[in-house]
């Protein structure tokens, strides 16, 4: 059975564009490293980076998350960490979702402590009201509610990260 459409391709094409739009008129005479957090950021980078146009260099990092299961664990490991220094640059960290905040809240702790001249937070989706810890993320495109979602880079058990849309599951 697939997955319950919740957020369409044109609509996620639509709000990246303006997201690019953003984010090249703010960082305008910089040029801006993103880094993609794997694997669920990658159709988000790859998407947004093409609205985006400034000099930009890309880097990913990835990270444990949930497993096969859809509660958070609250325990973040660094699985691959980044190929490139970011002392001095401007960091732009992209995120598919954020739930509790939690994996986005230790990325951001250890990414800070190298020293970078800005860094922000893009993210696709955020889920209101259940950030565990206190985050200012300065894009995002869609707020959603606390249900599961899948597709367009989000999995379940690995499964439905190639759906072009963001659908939500159905038991
Ligand atoms: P957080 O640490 O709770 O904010 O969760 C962050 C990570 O958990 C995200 O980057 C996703 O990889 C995964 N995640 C959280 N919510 C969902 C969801 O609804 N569907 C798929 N993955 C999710
Ligand atoms: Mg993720």
């Amino acid at each position: 059975m697939s997955p319950k459409p919740l957020i369409t391709a044109e609509d996620i094409d639509t709000k990246l564009a303006e997201m690019g739009r953003r984010i090249t008129e703010d960082y305008a005479g910089k040029d801006v490293l993103l880094v993609g957090v794997l694997r669920g950021a990658f159709m988000v980078m790859a998407d947004l980076a093409r609205h985006i146009d400034l000099p930009c260099e890309f880097d990913f990092m990835a990270v444990s998350s949930y497993g096969a299961s859809t509660q958070t664990s609250g325990v973040v490991r660094i699985l691959k960490d980044l190929d490139e220094e970011i002392a001095g640059r401007h960091v732009v960290i992209v995120e598919d979702i954020i739930d509790s905040g939690l994996t986005l809240n230790y990325l951001i702790k250890s990414l800070k402590v190298r020293k970078p001249a800005s860094l922000e937070v893009a993210a696709l989706l955020l889920k209101e009201g259940v950030q565990r810890v206190p985050l200012d993320v300065k894009y995002w495109a869609f707020a959603i509610g606390p249900e599961f979602v899948v597709g367009y880079g989000l999995d379940y058990a690995g499964r439905y990260r190639n759906l072009p849309y963001v659908g939500v599951m159905e038991p």
